[in-house]
């Protein structure tokens, strides 16, 4: 582990290749699944012993529901059969989740695991994990869009105070910006996450598959970030005469 590597406050994983995984080993893709959301946990408390402070993972979209029946359903349950997992992890490793996606068409099993997990973790406040489910960056810009006008409308909010900071209260969660995004399986496109949040976030594109991306691989992506330069859109003048 190299101690002179920059630490994100906030990364974002698009989890992919769990499919591809496993048609490759001739095994069904909810073999795939389960492999991927196994590592998930092993990655996750690795990152977060690493110093990071929030994790965001992107595990179901709003258009993976064009999906076979049962592939959406092993993708649904994976939640509610795996909670009691879920949870002794959370405990065991104090990590605050928030599940960030539109309610509508989840099964009330679903949400009330969701809820379970939510209020569980409430009280730790050092390790986020941010679990993206029925989500979209459209659905969330829309959904906190109708919020502010609601608000607008009753006189809750005044409209000229409306900014990024105001709007961020808003999204599903206020969360702070995503320094480093990471999508496994070589595909280079954001496929509707966290297109707010984004806004500066660094990409990075391993051609791994999710089951097969560990501490080394991620080490790799700590390894690049350091070696980006985070402009926001200044110069450093020093840097650039020197
Ligand atoms: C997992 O990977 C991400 C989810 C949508 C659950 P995929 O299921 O997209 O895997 P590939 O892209 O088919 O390999
Ligand atoms: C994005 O992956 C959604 C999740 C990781 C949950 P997909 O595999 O669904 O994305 P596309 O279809 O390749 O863009
Ligand atoms: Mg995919």
């Amino acid at each position: 582990m190299d101690d002179n590597l920059k630490i994100p406050n906030h990364i974002a994983f698009i989890v992919d290749g769990n499919g591809r995984w496993a048609t490759e080993r001739g095994l069904s893709r909810s073999k795939g699944h389960e492999e991927g959301f196994k590592n998930i946990q092993v990655l996750t408390a690795y990152i977060f012993k690493r110093g990071i402070k929030y994790i965001s993972a992107y595990l179901f979209s709003t258009e993976n529901f064009k999906r076979s029946e049962a592939e959406v359903n092993f993708l649904m349950n994976l939640l509610t059969d795996k909670l009691k997992q879920i949870l002794d992890f959370c405990h065991q490793e104090n990590i605050h989740v928030y599940f960030s996606g539109r309610r509508d068409r989840l099964s009330k099993k679903v949400l009330m695991t969701m809820e379970k997990i939510e209020e569980e973790t409430a009280k730790y406040k050092d390790k986020y994990f941010n679990i993206c489910f029925n989500y979209g960056g459209h659905a969330e810009i829309i959904d906190a869009t109708k919020k502010i006008v609601k608000d607008v409308n009753s006189g809750k909010l005044d409209i000229n105070l409306l900014d990024e900071k105001m709007y961020e209260k808003y999204l599903y969660h206020e969360l702070p910006p995503v320094d480093l995004l990471i999508r496994t399986s070589g595909e280079q496109r954001i496929s509707n996450f966290m297109l707010w949040q984004c806004s500066y976030a660094e990409f990075y594109f391993p051609k791994t598959y999710f089951p097969d991306f560990h501490e080394e691989e991620f080490e790799e992506a700590l390894r690049e970030y350091t070696r980006r330069d985070r402009r926001f859109g200044g110069i450093d003048y020093d840097k650039k005469n020197s």
